[in-house]
């Protein structure tokens, strides 16, 4: 073993370098360690498990078959914890949280002596956050997600988080449930440990992440409860152990092309629009831009294939059934990057080629059998959306893809809170509904509020879907036209803070536009009488940092100094 393998590695400085390894050995020691196990590679296992959080639930099961698999490939596994993110357990939003997160991760695994990591995640923000830190810390890092939780039942109807909690608590707010029975479906969405079993954010980056070749084939989509979620998690310490001996590292595997791999995926399983964020997050730590308007072209020949909720009828066990990413892999093939390297050594192609054979299923549809045929999320440009505004238009209702209407304006969180269900609230259906200073500064942390509430005096006429703009996030296991990271926000001056409550608003998805019909003059008079939002100047602590460092939605909301620029590249 050379000099700066295993324990040897990231010596503590005492200016005496065999004191120091003399005194780590005999601290860990203490472990019960012998010398063997300490001569051995040392692989990090970045443990999230947390009371808090339900969707690591099975975290402490994970770990030990990692253990196992390290240790049957001769390495030694050391198991850390770094912060852990659960999305309703975060205030104000685990957004906010997740650069601090990315940090922690990072800094564990460069700070401790390990020459692979294997990075346990699965709730919305946990694997972005260590995608982010192994890009920088760029040793051989190797990613396992917790799983999906199995779809359960209320009544005969077949229920999963979270897109089924929303569909229950819209029929409450409109009266067609009552208190007792939304208290017996409160009891019913999470039915085991795991991530939201749609594909919200947790599943679109889980199945990012493999296509973009940081995960071991497979592991996407395997349950949380199946014991092959523990062989894989076996088979991913195994190989960390071998990704150690190769030197095989992120940076060699996060390429413009497997970022491009990535998001072809994102389109195709009809994914979150916050995969657009995380991994602008992720490219963004290598240098790597995301070309947005690529990124639409991308979609107009890259159908929607999956038939998942939030958009279509399955739940992730439905897909796992149906064969998980192969038959998604298998169908893309023709579009996608295949020279790519992943974590297996091999090329993205390669695994393909591996994949096992495909089965009769009805939840992965053939490219000649779309879902929906032009891209699960579209670009948006024009005097409203400024750098650029997105909306998945697989969620939307057709018949609001072209629309131009009034604007309705609420100025912040608070504002929306109090006003929305007032019974004499100004709007009608046909409105469109603007809520502003709620993206990264302004609210902070850029929460999931873009699924603006219907009115409730709205959703008791029977009103399911208005168009929405906002310079936030929408969970990805809600649905709705909903168009959403306007920037610049609002917070900092960005055309969403012009709008006023009358003035016209068109959304015309076809053309990609989004635009305020006010004369230019009109905009000037209000753009030079603008002031930032009061409450945007944190004196002290994370929140100081937050708002002095924070980027917008294009760079990933990431902080300006953890990513690498100038950029040295663009997704193709
Ligand atoms: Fe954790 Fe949905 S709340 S994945």
């Amino acid at each position: 073993m050379t000099k700066r393998t295993g324990m040897r590695r990231g010596l503590t400085r005492y200016g005496d370098e065999e004191f120091s390894l003399y005194l780590r050995k005999a601290f860990i020691k203490a472990m019960g360690y012998s010398d063997d196990a300490l001569s051995r590679p040392v692989i990090g296992i970045a443990n999230t498990f947390s009371e808090f959080n339900a969707c690591h639930g099975n975290a402490p099961k994970i770990v030990e078959a990692v253990k196992r698999g390290v240790m049957l490939a001769g390495g030694l596994p050391m198991e850390f914890p770094t912060i852990s993110l659960h999305e309703s357990f975060a205030y104000p939003t685990s957004m906010y949280l997740r650069n601090l997160m990315a940090m922690d991760t990072e800094e564990m695994m460069l700070g401790l002596p390990m020459d692979a990591c294997v990075l346990i995640g699965g709730c919305d923000k946990t694997v972005p956050a260590q995608l982010m830190a192994a890009a920088s810390a760029d040793i051989p890092a190797i990613q396992v997600v917790t799983g999906p939780m199995l779809s359960g039942t209320h009544g005969e109807q077949r229920v999963g988080a979270c897109t089924d909690c929303r569909r229950f608590w819209g029929d409450y707010r409109a009266g067609r449930i009552d208190e007792v029975e939304i208290n017996q479906v409160e009891s019913r969405l999470v039915p085991t440990a795991g991530t939201c079993g749609v594909m919200g954010t947790a599943s679109t980056m889980a199945c990012m992440t493999e296509a973009m070749g940081m995960m071991l084939p497979g592991g996407a989509t395997i349950p949380t409860v199946y014991a092959d979620r523990q062989r894989h998690a076996e088979a991913a310490g195994a190989r960390a152990m071998m990704m150690a001996k190769e030197g095989l590292r992120p940076s060699d595997i996060i390429t413009p092309k497997s970022i491009a791999n990535a998001l072809r995926v994102l389109l195709a399983i009809g994914g979150s629009t916050n995969g657009v964020v995380h991994i602008a997050a992720v490219a963004g730590r290598l240098g790597i831009e995301i070309d947005m308007e690529a990124f639409d072209r991308m979609g107009e020949e890259t159908p929607v294939l999956v038939d998942l909720k939030p958009t279509g009828q399955f739940y992730m066990d439905d897909l796992h059934r149906a064969g998980g990413m192969a038959p998604i892999l298998r169908e893309l093939k023709p579009l996608l990057n295949l020279d790519c390297i992943t974590v297996t050594g091999r090329t993205l192609g390669e695994e393909i080629d591996a994949l096992p054979a495909g089965h009769k299923q009805n939840v992965v549809r053939p490219l000649s059998d779309p879902i929906h045929s032009g891209g699960g999320i579209a670009f948006l440009k024009g005097n409203l959306a400024g750098d650029g505004a997105i909306i998945k238009q697989s969620a939307c209702s057709g018949e609001l893809l072209t629309h131009t209407a009034r604007a309705v304006v609420f100025d912040s969180l608070e504002d929306l809170a109090l006003r929305i269900d007032d019974p004499d609230l100004d709007v009608v259906a046909d409105d469109i509904l603007i809520l502003r200073n709620s993206g990264p500064k302004g609210a902070p942390g850029m929460p999931e509020a873009g699924y603006i509430p219907i009115p409730k005096k709205l959703a008791a006429q029977g009103v399911k879907d208005m168009v929405r703009i906002s310079d936030c996030r929408m969970s990805g296991t809600a649905f709705g036209t909903i168009v959403l990271h306007a920037s610049p926000e609002a917070a900092v001056g960005g055309p969403l803070s012009l709008v006023e409550t009358g003035d016209t608003v068109r959304l015309d998805v076809p053309n990609r536009l989004l635009e305020l019909e006010v004369a230019a003059g009109e905009l000037e008079r209000r753009r030079a009488a603008w002031t930032p939002p009061p409450g945007t100047q944190p004196e002290r602590g994370y929140a100081k940092l937050f708002m002095e460092h924070i980027l917008q939605a294009g760079e990933g909301v990431d902080f300006d100094f953890l990513v690498k620029r100038p950029y040295t590249a663009k997704t193709p």
